[in-house]
């Protein structure tokens, strides 16, 4: 029996990560021979954890996070938080790729502009493990306009051309894939969106993520530049139908399982979920890996959850880490049920404190579930 094939359902995570680890390690040499770095089994049949993912998010999805995630759905592809190509090449950030083996399937997002720097931070990248390397070219704050990329790069397509065909040949072994808008400013989606995509699709990129609104560069904070633009998912979906060929994700505003499976009965082959995923985590993950990557897996309970992290969080508080840097990410977990407000206000309260325990995990647990479960 193959790493990939046995049951993990039951199986702590210090050892999943072996063995996701291991799958992980089969993957990769499966996608380099076809070329897609995220092409998994599950049993026999093919999963491209792609089609449904948790998006990038600075200072959310950092490994923490992204464990939990993990404790939640197997296959869904989780991102790291963006980091910059300057701050690995420049300043020994190694450290910021640093993940435990079973958080994958994974990808790293690198924020730069600079072709030879994105090479050499990309092939860092590679060397740390990553089989998938996307580059931001749609975040809009104040920092990575100055540094002139994230969003503002929609309107220089042939730089970001240069910038991923430098990536892909220093890591050959990763597939190099983008993160977009629709368009920035006054640019009129419809008429950019087709162009940025063949310029690009044409230095080698086959895999594209793309949130369904523009991004205003003037006068709109990083957080209303996720409100306020009006969403196009449509244009999305016709981008698909006009570049059948290559591999597009939808991601912006979408909220509940049903609505991402909805997008992938219109064609798109992946859908990439934020803010949903990191508040409701349980409602957008725990059903993912049976209905969106037809994995025989039982679903979770919220409990089993809780089961499956505290050996790692045991692990992280005897190396001396705080409870609440993993805790804070698990505020959601039980958003939606009775008892949700004294589980967060427990854990929050309680985490924080110098200290603190899995005793606070077992006190906010022990208040919500007898509530949650007489529902
Ligand atoms: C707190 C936060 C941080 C984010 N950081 C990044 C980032 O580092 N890189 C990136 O490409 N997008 C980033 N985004 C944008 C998300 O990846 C996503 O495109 C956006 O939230 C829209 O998707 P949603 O409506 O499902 O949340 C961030 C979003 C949030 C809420």
């Amino acid at each position: 029996m193959t790493a990939a094939r046995r049951d993990v359902s039951t199986t702590p995570l210090t050892e999943r990560g072996k063995m996701w680890n291991n799958a992980a390690k089969a993957g990769d040499r499966a996608g380099r021979a076809n070329g897609r770095g995220m092409n998994r089994e599950i049993g026999s049949v093919p999963c491209d954890a792609s089609r449904f993912c948790v998006a990038p998010m600075m200072d959310w999805t950092d490994r923490h996070c992204r464990v939990f995630h993990r404790a939640i759905s197997r296959h869904a592809l989780l991102y790291t938080e963006m980091v910059t190509a300057a701050a690995l090449v420049r300043g020994g950030a190694r450290h910021l790729l640093a993940h435990d083996a079973g958080e994958h399937p994974l990808a790293v997002q690198l924020g730069g502009a600079e072709p030879h720097e994105l090479a050499a931070a990309a092939r860092i990248c590679a060397e740390e493990g990553f089989g998938e390397i996307n580059l931001n070219v749609g975040c809009p704050s104040d920092r990575v306009q100055s540094g002139c990329f994230g969003a503002v790069l929609m309107e220089r397509p042939a730089l970001v051309a240069d910038c991923v065909a430098a990536m892909a040949a220093a890591a050959p072994g990763a597939e190099i894939t983008v993160k977009c808008r629709i368009g920035v400013d006054r640019q009129i989606p419809e008429a950019v969106l087709p162009g940025f995509l063949e310029t690009v699709a044409a230095a080698g990129v086959r895999r594209f993520a793309i949130h369904a609104r523009k991004a205003w560069l003037q006068g709109l904070s990083p957080r209303d530049n996720r409100t306020v633009p009006p969403l196009d998912h449509a244009l999305v979906v016709a981008m698909k139908r006009r570049f059948a060929h290559l591999t597009i994700a939808i991601n912006g505003g979408i909220g509940t399982l049903d609505a991402a499976r909805a997008f992938l009965g219109q064609g798109l082959d992946g859908v990439m979920i934020g803010r949903a995923a990191y508040q409701t985590p349980y409602d957008l993950l725990a059903r993912a890996d049976r209905d969106i990557f037809g994995a025989p897996s039982p679903v979770p309970s919220r409990g089993e959850v809780l089961d499956r992290m505290r050996p790692f969080i045991a692990d992280h508080l005897r190396a001396g880490g705080r409870l609440h840097a993993i805790t804070r990410h698990m505020l959601g977990l039980y958003a939606g049920c009775p008892g949700a407000r004294q589980w967060r206000r427990i854990l929050s309260e309680g985490a924080q404190r110098p200290g603190a325990g899995l005793d606070v995990l077992d006190a906010a647990r022990a208040a919500v579930e007898p509530v949650a479960a007489a529902s």
